[in-house]
């Protein structure tokens, strides 16, 4: 048995999770986030394969004591992580002692804005710090919008979370969701 870890995976999200456990029974999983995920439309046995660690990562005792937990896990293949920018270090610290398989991948994801990376920093500096670690393979996603008949929207929560599944099998280091261009039709 390997570990997908999903951060902050257990809203929009959650759909995700649920393909990736429907797609590889060998994996177990741990979801990080406050408050506990809403599993009921998993059967019982995949539940049984589900453990919540709370924590919210904002907060720096509550993060040292999660890093811990990870840290505990053996076989890390998978880390998925939706991240809000007002903890900007949080992913940092949770995978700083984390135990990696080899060919792990650590898939973050990010809002629009992700892709004008010079002028976003939270994007730019996690790039700098995972884009040369040996220790995985660091998928960035970034969530676009679409467009149709000259009329935009963003995504919904299905496009998303379908998106960053299809992302994580692509194995490519840069997938976008939707479409970034051109940025004056985001809605
Ligand atoms: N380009 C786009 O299309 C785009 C981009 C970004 C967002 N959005 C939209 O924005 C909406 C809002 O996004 P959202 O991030 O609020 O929704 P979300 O993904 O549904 O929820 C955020 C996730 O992060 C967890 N989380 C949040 N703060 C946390 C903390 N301090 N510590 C630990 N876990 C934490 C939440 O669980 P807990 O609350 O239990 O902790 C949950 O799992 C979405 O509905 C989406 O449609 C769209």
């Amino acid at each position: 048995m390997t570990t997908f870890v999903g951060i902050g995976m257990t809203g929009m999200l959650l759909p995700c999770v649920m393909q990736i456990l429907a797609h590889d029974q060998l994996l177990d999983v741990v979801l990080v986030s406050r408050r506990a995920p809403d599993l009921r439309g998993l059967s019982v046995k995949d539940r049984t394969r589900v453990r919540h660690l709370p924590c919210d990562y904002a907060d720096p005792e509550q993060r040292k004591h999660c890093a811990c937990e990870l840290a505990k896990l053996t076989g890390v293949e998978l880390v998925i992580a939706w991240v809000h920018s007002n903890a900007p270090h949080a992913l940092e610290e949770l995978l700083e002692h984390v135990d990696f398989c080899n060919d792990a991948a650590v898939l973050q994801v990010f809002g629009s804005a992700a892709s004008r990376p010079e002028s976003n920093a939270f994007y730019r500096d996690h790039d700098a710090l995972f884009s040369d670690d040996k220790r995985f393979l660091y998928q960035k996603v970034v969530l676009g919008f679409e467009v149709s008949s000259g009329r935009s929207r963003w995504l919904t929560h299905s496009e998303i979370s379908g998106g960053v599944f299809k992302a994580w099998q692509s194995g490519s280091s840069h997938v976008v969701v939707g479409v970034v261009e051109p940025w004056s039709s985001r809605p």
